[in-house]
């Protein structure tokens, strides 16, 4: 056997070490009676060297069997051993457990890599990939790689660029999916294509959230959104088998209104009871002018959260849920606390008893809870509170177990861009309206509805996709409708256009982050802990101390010169994780 030194006892007379490999370890005993030389050898072993041995497989007496083991009950009694590598003493111990910090580990990812919960995941993204390709190859899907180096595909994030050294002053841009050479694949005629591809989007990280990600991308001719939904629900159920979830699932559906109003995210996690209730009404004729106001707005909605227990809660709690709400946009938080038949609120004189007696009613509210108030446009107003059922419902136990799939439907196409002062596509601009409200696009554009869909697992996105549009017309119209006009569209998607003027079959598609699922399956909480080299929050690589200085050389080649300007004062960026 070979393999590293993971675990050594030396006992004076006999010495154990658990020797480790990529499937477990095993326990192997020196006996300086039996095997004098080997035992020598062993005593100068250490951890992480790496080491050859010979020995006969033997059962443990009775009293050193531990039934925790898969090969508890044998041991290895060594013959002889040599040693192959020495190791310097790791500066993290390879356990199950690191408690090293992540920017240590991260540096030193070559030895992370060796601890055992990595190990794990980075075989059950192999089995998973494995799977998918089987389960997609079993249902006539082509798989087919796309290029990297690439045109800007919109998928909502900024691009990463990379210089041409052959055409100087361009740029390719690498994908932030395959989502247009799908598309064309489909006009080409290949019907059923998948692909395991890396996309690359620059935007702000978070654990749920890398630079480099991977995607099961599917695309589909001739079929409606209940096909796309069909074929994933099957490649999941597979998945989750083959990361040992037994039992049924349910695959949920909620539309995109609903999903905001009852949990304040169209990525709800149903694991968490607790849902908003809509308390617009109660204060219609209400003396708190700006709740009143609010109220009698087209368009806005004050929506509540029922919190249990809350009654206990003082000022500070309140105070940093309020900024916590400002975060995700609201403009204030009203609270309310109920207490032995008595309300407490900042705002009680202006709601009088009776009002207050009302939303208690009205959101079910007990005798030591405290209710969570926001008035603003609907979706702000669900959307901010929704942000605060997540965090109550970590930080107050209300997370429930299991797996809840849900499907979201029904996504407005567009939506309200701040950053670009027009429409944009709340998907991507190449979805496909909902027939029945292709005439809204120019009159009521935010009323138009999508044919997408969206995948979510326990307030996780998995994935989404879409049917897209498939006539040239209709893909102008939707650009115009998003302040893209015809001379921008041809310079822009000129290809895309022409290509569906010869005869493009109706398709659609969908895809489900890879990552994102092995995390899921695995049970753990960052994607870090499923990607072999990944890179921290601030898209660093600390192993590797990627990004990197470019020589000047290579500048030269690429035409290129660069001027980094710091801003006086501005902090140098966080290289932590
Ligand atoms: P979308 O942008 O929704 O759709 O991406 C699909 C899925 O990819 C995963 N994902 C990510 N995973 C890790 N890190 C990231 N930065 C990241 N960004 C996205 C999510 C998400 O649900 N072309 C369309 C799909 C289609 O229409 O067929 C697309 O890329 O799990
Ligand atoms: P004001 O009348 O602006 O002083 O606000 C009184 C209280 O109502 C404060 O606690 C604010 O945080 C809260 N508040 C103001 N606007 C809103 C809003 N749109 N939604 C929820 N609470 C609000």
């Amino acid at each position: 056997m070979q393999g590293w030194v993971w675990h050594r006892r030396d006992m004076g007379g006999l010495i154990f070490i658990d020797l480790r490999d990529r499937a477990g370890f095993v326990q192997c005993v020196f006996d300086p009676s039996r095997a004098p030389d080997s035992h020598a050898v062993a005593h100068e072993w250490r951890s992480e060297y790496v080491v050859q041995i010979e020995g006969k497989v033997v059962e443990r007496t009775p009293e050193n069997v531990n039934p925790n083991l898969p090969n508890g009950d044998i041991e290895v009694q060594v013959l002889s051993g040599e040693l192959l590598a020495l190791a310097e003493t790791p500066s993290f111990v390879i356990e199950e457990d690191s408690r090293a910090s992540e920017d240590l580990r991260l540096k030193q990812r070559f030895l992370d890599l060796r601890r055992p919960p990595l190990q794990r995941a980075l075989r059950l993204r192999h089995e998973l990939g494995l799977a998918a390709r089987n389960l997609l190859d079993e249902h006539g899907f082509y798989e087919i790689e796309t290029p990297m180096l690439t045109r800007s595909t919109p998928e909502g994030a900024r691009d990463y660029l990379v210089p041409s050294r052959i055409h100087p002053g361009k740029f390719y841009a690498l994908p932030q999916s395959p989502q247009l050479f799908k598309q064309l694949l489909m006009i080409s005629g290949y019907d059923r294509y998948f692909q395991i591809a890396r996309c690359f989007r620059d935007e702000d990280l978070r654990s749920d959230r890398q630079p480099e990600f991977t995607q099961i991308d599917i695309e589909m001719s001739f079929v409606t959104a209940a096909d796309v939904r069909q074929v994933t629900e099957t490649l999941v159920e597979r998945l989750l088998e083959v990361s040992g979830h037994s039992g049924q699932v349910r695959f949920g559906e909620l539309s995109f209104p609903e999903a905001i109003d009852r949990y304040g995210s169209d990525r709800p996690d149903l694991r968490i009871r607790q849902e908003l209730c809509d308390v617009t009404e109660a204060f219609v004729d209400s003396g708190f002018r700006a709740f009143a106001q609010a109220a009698a707005l087209e368009g806005n909605a004050i929506k509540a959260l029922r919190v249990p227990g809350g009654g206990a809660w003082g000022r500070t709690r309140f105070d940093k849920l309020t900024d916590e709400a400002k975060k995700a946009g609201a403009k204030g938080l009203v609270w309310i606390k109920l207490n032995d038949g008595a309300f407490t609120s900042p705002v009680a004189k202006f709601l009088g008893d009776a009002a207050l007696q009302d939303l208690a009613t009205r959101t079910g509210a007990l005798d030591g809870d405290a209710i969570l108030l926001v008035a603003d446009e609907w979706e702000v107003a669900a959307t901010s509170l929704g942000v605060l059922r997540s965090q109550l419902a970590a930080s107050e136990g209300w997370i429930g177990d299991g797996m809840q799939f849900v499907w979201v439907t029904e996504f407005p196409l567009l939506k309200r861009s701040d950053e670009h002062g027009r429409y944009v596509a709340r998907h991507h601009p190449f979805t496909n309206p909902v027939p029945e409200d292709l005439d809204l696009l120019e009159q009521d554009p935010l009323a138009v509805r999508a044919q997408s869909y969206d995948l979510v697992l326990n307030g996780v996105e998995l994935g989404g996709g879409s049917i897209r549009i498939h006539r040239a017309d209709v893909q102008e119209r939707v650009f115009r409708a998003m302040g893209i006009e015809a001379q921008e569209a041809s310079e822009k998607f000129g290809f895309l256009l022409r290509a569906l003027t010869f005869g493009a079959p109706p398709h659609g598609g969908i895809a489900l982050g890879f990552d994102r699922i092995v995390m899921m399956m695995a049970g753990l909480k960052s994607l870090r802990d499923v990607i072999a080299f990944p890179k921290t929050t601030s898209a660093a690589d600390l192993m590797m101390e990627a990004p990197g200085d470019a020589t000047p050389d290579q500048l030269e080649d690429l035409h290129i010169a660069v001027r980094v300007q710091t801003e006086v004062g501005a902090d140098p960026p966080d290289e932590g994780v």
